[in-house]
């Protein structure tokens, strides 16, 4: 038996990040959940951003965004940039964040977060509420002790969850690696 939830509610994990666009004085901290790996060849992300937000004509004038992915200490990072807009506040100053120089792309990453993804858009699209910005990898940036010759260690990744409405925490063993099924 199963019953029917309203369908704007699609439970479904997503990451919760945060995303950093523009540079210097101008550049601000938004937080976003509608973001995923889109094209394996060449590595494609996409964000999601309602026009509304502060951020967006930012973005869309410079065509670059950095993903900052945080982990559960950060979370309050994440739901500060998620509930207070930069026209009001500098979300960098008020949460001692600081801007480290990205290697591919103008906008700041978040020294503090783990891991950073740095992207330059490459095709947009408006649908309903809110346009699609595709960005091409550039870089993957990642903090060394999580990584093994190079190679990410999966199980050392703490990021967090977002199930609407709550944010969860990654922290548990690996069911099995990806693959698995085949040598059954
Ligand atoms: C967990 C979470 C996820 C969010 N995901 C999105 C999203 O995918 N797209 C979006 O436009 N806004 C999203 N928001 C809302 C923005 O982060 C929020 O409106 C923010 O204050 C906008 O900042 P800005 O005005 O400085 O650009 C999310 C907020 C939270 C807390």
């Amino acid at each position: 038996m199963k019953v029917q939830i309203n369908k704007n509610t699609t439970p479904i994990v997503s990451p919760a990040v945060v995303v950093s666009v523009g540079t210097g004085d101008e550049s601000n901290l938004i937080t976003l959940a509608w973001v995923a790996r889109v094209v394996s060849k060449p590595p494609v992300m996409s964000i999601s951003i309602r026009p509304t937000r502060y951020s967006f004509p930012i973005l869309e004038d410079l065509k670059e965004y950095v993903i900052n992915v945080p982990f559960s200490e950060h979370v309050r990072d994440v739901d500060f940039c998620g509930t207070r807009t930069g026209k009001k506040v500098n979300k960098w100053e008020e949460l001692g964040l600081t801007k480290e120089k990205a290697s591919k792309v103008q906008v700041p990453l978040i020294k503090e977060f783990p891991i950073n993804i740095e992207c330059k858009v490459v095709q947009t699209m408006n649908y309903g509420s809110h346009k699609l910005f595709f960005g091409e990898v550039q870089a993957v940036n990642v903090a060394e002790e999580l990584t093994d010759d190079g190679k990410l260690i999966s199980n050392k990744l703490d990021e967090i969850v977002y199930i609407p409405r709550n944010y969860h925490s990654l922290k548990k063993e690996p069911l099995e690696k990806q693959g698995f099924s085949v040598k059954l």
